[in-house]
């Protein structure tokens, strides 16, 4: 198979050599030198510091070359999350760890164009979302207003999937192609989306909380990279910062025209429990709204069923029963309407 390689380090040259060649030809070039003679087709592997905003502007002009390649993998050490948004806003159709990962990535799209499929490609609607999430992400660290068309656009192209394809084929889709937040909020999205259709929502209730779902945890934007991506248990200071995610997210959202109350009280109170030990309030039952509450619910389950590099995802079995047991914390009503969601085929 023809591999493209772009890289700004020289030094990864015969790297990559080494670990695909012979099995495939390998067409590796430093980012800058990579600009003419490129064909279009066959597979590309970036492997670039995109927190450097010259260098994502030449390799921006590389891509425009290569628009018409189907697979683009990008390689992004240590789950870095700006770089990951990056990467997804730059059309990235996989993200991987490593430039060895590019082994397993290859070998499964061979497999699967032998047998006559398109391939390990996010479907194009899923990735245009990631691309929306990665981009309202980019837009905070940047200090630029968020978009609330492209979240309602995101949102809508969500609610059509879970629609036609199900809930189940939409979670492993989501959890097979992208990563980190990105996953966790494409993951809430359809949870809570699938929740609202299940209870019998109408269709401009769903597009609700499903935005509400889409910005929810759209102030961890604000939480610095190590502290979002560190791949163990957080200390109790970074625990901390964490926690100030639902505020951070209502500072940001709330001067944005056309924001509405229920999506600004989901995005600050999707932690709050009913028995005031959430945060960052502490409401109780009664300040807890139908919406927060679906939102909560949805989004615990997204947690506890997502696929991380360091474990294994929770069977959604195993992840019901953990709501089930949440007592006095859930409305049991909803848990338990929650459960033709949680444990659909
Ligand atoms: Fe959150
Ligand atoms: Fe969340």
């Amino acid at each position: 198979m023809l591999v493209h390689f772009i890289t700004d380090e020289p030094t990864k040259l015969p790297a990559i050599r080494a670990i695909l060649e012979p099995r495939h030809e390998v067409m590796a070039r430093l980012l800058g030198d990579c600009d003419t003679k490129i064909e279009p087709h066959g597979v590309l592997v970036v492997d670039v510091d995109l927190r450097q905003a010259c260098r994502i502007e030449r390799l921006r002009l590389a891509l425009q070359r290569l628009s018409a390649t189907r697979h683009k993998l990008f390689v992004v050490h240590n789950q870095c999350g700006s770089m990951t948004a990056q990467a997804c806003a730059l059309g990235a159709t996989a993200v991987i760890s490593s430039a060895k990962e590019a082994v397993f990535k290859l070998a499964q799209i061979e497999e699967a164009q032998a047998a006559g499929k398109p391939g390990v490609v996010a479907p194009s609607a899923l990735t245009e979302c990631a691309a929306a999430f990665a981009s309202m992400f980019l837009a905070v660290r940047a200090g630029k207003p968020i978009s609330l068309s492209d979240a309602t656009r995101a949102t809508s192209q969500i609610i059509d999937r879970v629609q036609r394809s199900g809930l189940t084929s939409y979670l492993d889709e989501v959890r097979r192609y992208h990563e980190g937040t990105f996953q966790h909020c494409l993951l809430v999205t359809g949870v809570s989306v699938g929740f609202g259709i299940e209870i019998g929502f109408s269709a401009a209730d769903v597009s609700r909380l499903g935005i509400a779902a889409t910005l929810h945890d759209v102030g961890k934007a604000c939480i610095p990279l190590s502290i979002l991506d560190k791949p163990g248990r957080l200390d109790a200071g970074e625990d901390e910062i964490m926690k100030s995610h639902p505020v951070a997210g209502y500072d940001l959202l709330k001067d944005i025209q056309g924001m509405t109350p229920e999506i600004l009280d989901g995005v600050k109170h999707h932690h709050e429990y009913l028995d005031g030990t959430g945060y960052p309030d502490r409401l109780t039952a009664s300040k807890i709204s139908d919406l927060v509450r679906l939102l909560t619910i949805s989004d615990i389950f997204a947690a506890l069923v997502e696929q991380r590099p360091y474990r294994a995802p929770m069977p959604r079995q195993t992840a019901y029963q953990v709501l089930c047991d949440m007592n006095g914390k859930l409305e049991n009503s909803l848990v338990k309407a929650f459960r033709n969601v949680a444990l659909a085929a």
